[in-house]
């Protein structure tokens, strides 16, 4: 039996299958193959709804220095900001008139959000919106601290692995940071009940295939509820500058690869892959892709949260976004739901 053929049969392979699988993403009618299985387990599981997330960016703030990253610690030329606890709750609550039912407060690793502020935050947004999802994408933290957030009413947390090859994150990110670190918190996530959602860049800098292949056997190891895969894209103030931005048909193939690995993955179709190709999240939908993540944050700041030249909708207000996206969800055949939108695990 060939890969292909195993991988949709097993769900699962070896790292050298994996390599061998990833050989072929520029081949037509195995990606056509992977893309018709994909989208068959999505409809299996999901049928034709797609969820929304509410994204909030509320700090862009950082205590880190990932490489790649427009809003890292060593970048002088980001604008900084915050938004208030009252400037939170206004986008939760101008999100839950336009029908999102999970609310995504993302950031960067901002020190000011300490335990006891981000808990506060996280009561008061369950307290007015119980019926709602709330997943936290801020970083790395302690255990303790995932813990306190969890036991505050926080459902869901995302955190990229970013790359499961060690030499390759050492070559990402400071030395003061670790893939181990990382894999650590994301099984404490997992242990403390959140739905979690790791994930990578594809086509960061020095990225190889057996790296990719080793994402996929990471994967398939922590059985994560979420998936988020965007391209990399280079920012102008990093040392990535002139790096060639990562290849929306391999995103394209590599999401069908995970839906099928993980059927009933949350997988977004994401803002990086839309700034990419105009037509990107349409074709992430059409190649397995079940989610995607409207951005809610006051438009007034949406353009401080930089992490990659020409990211696309900073300049629309939250309703704008969720209309337009409702129409290009509706152009591949399927409908944007009011919903939780939880795994169906
Ligand atoms: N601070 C949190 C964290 O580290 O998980 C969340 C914010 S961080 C900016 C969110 C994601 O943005 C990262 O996991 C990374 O994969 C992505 N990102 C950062 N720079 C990028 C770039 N140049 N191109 C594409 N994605 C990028
Ligand atoms: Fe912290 Fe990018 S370096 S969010």
């Amino acid at each position: 039996m060939d890969v292909v053929e195993e991988l949709i049969k097993n769900h699962r392979l070896t790292q050298n299958q994996y390599e061998k699988l990833l050989g072929l993403w520029q081949d037509p009618q195995t990606a056509g193959r992977l893309a018709q299985e994909a989208v068959r387990l999505r409809k299996e599981y999901y049928g034709d709804q797609v969820y929304t997330r509410g994204l909030i960016e509320f700090t862009n703030y950082c205590k880190n220095d990932c490489y790649y990253c427009g809003i890292r610690r060593g970048n002088p030329h980001a604008v900084r900001y915050r938004l208030t606890e009252e400037e939170i709750l206004e986008c939760c609550q101008q999100g839950h008139e336009l029908g999102f039912r999970t609310f995504v407060l993302q950031g960067g690793e901002d020190p000011y959000f300490t335990d006891e502020r981000m808990a506060q935050i996280v009561r008061r947004i369950k307290q007015e919106y119980p019926e709602h999802a709330l997943t936290l994408s801020i970083g790395e933290r302690s255990y303790e601290s995932y813990r306190l957030l969890r036991e505050a009413g926080a459902d869901r947390y995302l955190l990229r692995h970013e790359t499961a090859n060690d030499a390759h994150y050492h070559s990402l990110h400071p030395k003061e940071m670790s893939l181990d670190a990382r894999k650590q918190c994301l099984y404490q996530l997992k242990e403390l009940g959140y739905q979690v959602g790791a994930g990578f860049m594809v086509g960061s800098p020095g990225q190889t295939m057996a790296c990719l292949a080793e994402d996929l056997v990471f994967l398939q190891e922590l059985q994560p509820h979420m998936v988020g895969i965007g391209p990399f894209i280079p920012h102008h103030d990093t040392i990535y500058a002139s790096e060639k931005p990562g290849s929306v048909e391999l995103t394209l193939y590599l999401l069908s690869v995970i839906r099928i690995m993980l059927p009933r993955v949350l997988l977004p179709a994401t803002t990086a892959l839309g700034t990419l190709d105009p037509r990107g999240r349409e074709k992430g939908l059409e190649a397995g892709a079940n989610v995607v993540m409207p951005n809610l944050s006051p438009v007034k700041n949406r353009k401080l949260y930089d992490l990659y030249d020409n990211k696309i909708c900073t300049g629309e207000e939250a309703a704008e976004c969720r209309g337009c996206l409702s129409r290009r969800v509706e152009s591949v055949g399927y409908h944007l739901v009011v919903a939780r939108g939880d795994s169906r695990q």
